[in-house]
């Protein structure tokens, strides 16, 4: 009996084990903008990311990484991240060059963009999907699978040529095809590791409430402004005591420069309908005790001091009108 309790104990205890251990996918990806303004000239702009984390950039002028928090270079050495480095170079250099001398063959028109991004994600069960993706003018152009170059679906004809024409290096392939498989995990791994404290930190939000502009006649629109909170994952609802407002709005959740996020949520309401409704906020950082801020606060502000002036003035006047009589009183 005793052997089997164990078992069911331990399945148990294994089971809440891996329950806990479901994480988010880790995601590390490069962005790459290249702006080809004319003929001879073309600017580019790099980026890393981890999750929704910028990590790395890149400094044009000195061809090299920028390394964004302490911990930036994960578990790789200088040597490789100087290896890297000159890859890049090499890439951006090469990448200009050949656009530019392809250009009018493939009928690009001055001034153009090119958005690339390329990385990995790792899950938990070990699977990694590698990615490298192209935009060109802000549409799908063509992406790298299985060692070829394929175009996307709904681009044109130069997709094709461009594809056609990247398909006959095969050295580069090789290359893309490492750096995506096998480079990225690895180097992800690392710097999730190496950025734990970083990742897994708890910011609280601050909330507070506004109106926004009247949405019409006797109608308010309520602000519930959500800042300063980190992760991102965040859920706010306008409530009617426990009863969740299904016409409450959600803007995107945008980023401040230090990292933390910002959302607004808003709810039209008739004004007199008002009264009572309240802004609920559940985030990881909070422990389970969701803040709760009450519409009308500031209106029971004006309230308490109504309450405390009106008695003040009405007191005022009664003594006044008292020593008046009073006075009246004292002439004999
Ligand atoms: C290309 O654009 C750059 C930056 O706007 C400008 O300085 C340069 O004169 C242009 N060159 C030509 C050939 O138009
Ligand atoms: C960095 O860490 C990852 C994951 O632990 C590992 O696979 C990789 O080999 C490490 N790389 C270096 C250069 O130590």
């Amino acid at each position: 009996m005793v052997p089997l309790q164990l078992t069911l104990l331990a399945a148990l205890l294994l089971g809440t084990h891996s329950a806990q251990a479901v994480q988010e996918p880790i995601l590390f990806h490069v962005i790459q903008i290249t702006s080809f303004v004319n003929e001879s000239w073309a600017q580019h702009q790099g980026s890393g990311w981890l999750g929704d984390i910028q990590t790395h950039g890149w400094d044009n002028k000195s061809g090299t990484i920028v390394f964004l928090h302490p911990w930036s270079k994960g578990n790789f050495s200088n040597e490789e991240l100087t290896d890297l480095e000159l890859l890049f170079r090499v890439y951006l250099i090469g990448l200009t060059r050949e656009s530019q001398e392809y250009a009018s063959q493939l009928h690009f028109k001055y001034p153009f963009e090119v958005q690339v991004t390329a990385g990995c994600e790792l899950h938990s069960s070990d699977v990694t999907k590698a990615f490298l993706q192209a935009a060109y003018q802000g549409s799908d152009f063509l992406s790298f699978q299985n060692l070829s170059w394929v175009p996307s679906p709904g681009s044109d004809s130069k997709a094709q040529s461009v594809c056609d024409l990247l398909n006959q290096y095969e050295a580069i392939k090789e290359t893309v095809q490492r750096l995506i498989t096998n480079t990225c995990p690895q180097f992800a791994l690392g710097l999730f590791d190496a950025g734990k404290v970083d990742l897994q930190k708890q910011v609280r939000p601050e909330a507070w409430l506004s109106s926004g502009p009247s949405p019409g006649p006797g109608r308010l629109l309520l602000v519930c402004h959500v800042s300063g909170f980190y992760p991102k994952p965040v859920w706010v609802m306008w409530m009617q005591g426990e009863q969740e407002q299904p016409d409450t709005q959600r803007s995107d959740v945008l980023p401040h420069a230090d990292g933390t996020w910002y959302l607004r949520v808003t709810l039209d309401v008739a004004a007199r309908e008002a009264a009572g409704l309240s802004c609920r906020v559940r985030h990881s950082s909070l422990g389970g005790h969701d803040m709760v801020i009450y519409w009308g606060h500031h209106l029971s502000m004006y309230l308490i001091l109504l309450a405390v002036i009106v008695p003040l003035i009405l007191l005022i006047v009664i003594a006044l009108w008292l020593k008046k009589r009073c006075s009246y009183e004292d002439i004999p």
